[in-house]
């Protein structure tokens, strides 16, 4: 991050300006992120990778084994181009979007993010009230540490539970209950986590070691704790290692932080699965991690009310194709029977645009906001909500296109082959 970015003028090294911010008061950090200091979600990225420590930051940052999948992600958005009207003048430009009956202010939801707490002790707290004040809605994963309720309470805007199987059925039927009465709006099934992708960087940095080992099997990664003080103090003032406060075990309570890979070793959720889950959860069901045709009409079958093209920021099987380039075939095989959203390598507002030119009805969006927690709660969050939406807005106008709703395959250009079969109208 350049010193003009961070409104210095005198010569620093970055790790040393981001503990100056750090040590100043929460309303002066509040006010630094609405500044031009964070102009784009790579700015917000540095910024979270000077503030926590390199276990916390590369769980976020990271990818399944050689994170080629992490990278067609962002490559596939980087391999479409615009076709734009020029010469045409918008005086309102109108950005709301319709999902699962709900509107929200644009386009892009706040995907499920694991273990938030540890980025920030405000966590999903945090992102959920800044998504509401953004006017979108956040989807708050299995793996989180507020409780759902409490989530709820603090966001104006629709929430949406993400369940993994954790802890089995039973567990996982006294969450959703919990989650309806709490008001969520939605049930977000992942089905592409059978077990977790390989991220090779939490072994390195002793992630299994520091969330469940013995202190003597955490010591060796200690240091890189210590070397972020500020990181440290919060998270301990916080009370230290959280619970998974919405997998609450009979007779036991809520269950102990593991690391992803216990975490999601006996939850495999298949489409049998959905019955059970349609009696369990009377309101509209997502199915998250669809990639193809097949599993997208399955998932129509099953009775979901719309699926995301997802394959997990890249994080669980590699060689997958990127999302983007799986869109066009999963808009295609559910012919308007079910709402698409998709996920995976959102950065910029232009990439939400290419994605619903191309039949998504919305985008999730996962490391973009979740640098924001990490580098600043939830200013940090609000910065990179405020950085997509005007991003959105001057696409659209540079497009010469009035909303998003008249988005379409012909603004795009699009290499060949991506859409051989027609999209519907
Ligand atoms: C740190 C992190 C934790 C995640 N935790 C979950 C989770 O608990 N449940 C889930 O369904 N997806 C989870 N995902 C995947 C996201 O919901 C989303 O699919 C992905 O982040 C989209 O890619 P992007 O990060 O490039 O935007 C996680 C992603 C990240 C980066």
């Amino acid at each position: 991050m350049s010193l003009v970015q961070l409104g210095c003028t005198i010569d620093l090294p970055v790790e040393e300006l981001a503990a100056r911010r750090l040590r100043t008061s929460g309303k002066r950090r509040t006010k630094a992120t609405r500044t031009s200091e964070v102009i784009n979600i790579e700015d917000l990225r540095r910024w979270a990778r000077s503030r926590v420590p390199r276990v916390v930051f590369d769980y976020l940052d990271g990818g399944a084994e050689g994170e080629v999948t992490l990278q067609e992600n962002r490559r596939a958005f980087d391999a479409v181009t615009f076709r734009p009207r020029h010469a045409v003048a918008i005086s309102e430009c109108e950005l709301r979007t319709r999902v699962l009956g709900i509107d929200l202010a644009f386009p892009a939801l706040l995907a499920p993010v694991g273990y938030s707490r540890l980025m920030h002790p405000g966590g999903e707290a945090a992102a959920a009230r800044a998504a509401g004040a953004a006017g979108t809605g956040y989807i708050l994963s299995t793996i989180s540490c507020y409780r759902v309720e409490e989530v709820k309470a603090v966001s104006a805007g629709p929430v949406w539970y993400q369940l993994y199987l954790l802890g089995g059925r039973k567990v996982a039927e006294a969450a959703i209950l919990r989650a309806r009465e709490a008001g969520c709006s939605a049930l977000v099934v992942t089905i592409d986590t059978p077990v977790a992708g390989m991220r090779e960087r939490d072994p390195r940095n002793g992630m299994k070691e520091l969330l469940s080992g013995s202190t003597f099997e955490k010591l060796p990664f200690l240091p890189q704790l210590f070397a972020h003080p500020g990181w440290l103090a919060a998270f301990l003032l916080d009370g230290g290692l959280p619970k998974l406060e919405n997998v609450v075990l009979p007779g036991q309570g809520p269950m102990p932080l593991v690391d992803v890979t216990a975490a999601l070793s006996h939850t495999v959720v298949t489409w049998d699965d959905f019955k059970w889950l349609r009696q369990a959860w009377p309101g509209p069901i997502v199915a998250k991690g669809v990639l193809t045709g097949d599993d997208a009409r399955r998932a129509v079958d099953e009775g979901a009310a719309a699926v995301v093209v997802s394959n997990h920021g890249g994080r669980q099987l590699d060689y997958l194709s990127a999302t983007l380039r799986a869109l066009p075939e999963v808009v295609a095989a559910v012919n308007n029977q079910v709402e698409v959203l998709m996920d995976g390598g959102v950065r910029r507002g232009t990439d939400i645009v290419k994605a619903i030119c191309l039949g998504a009805r919305a985008v999730l969006i996962g490391r973009a906001y979740a640098y924001g927690l990490a580098a600043a709660g939830e200013a940090g969050v609000s910065r990179a909500l405020q950085i997509l939406r005007e991003d959105v807005e001057r696409t659209l106008r540079l497009l010469g296109c009035p909303s998003v709703a008249q988005l379409n395959p012909s603004y795009l250009d699009v290499p060949a082959g991506w859409l051989t079969k027609s999209l519907p109208d």
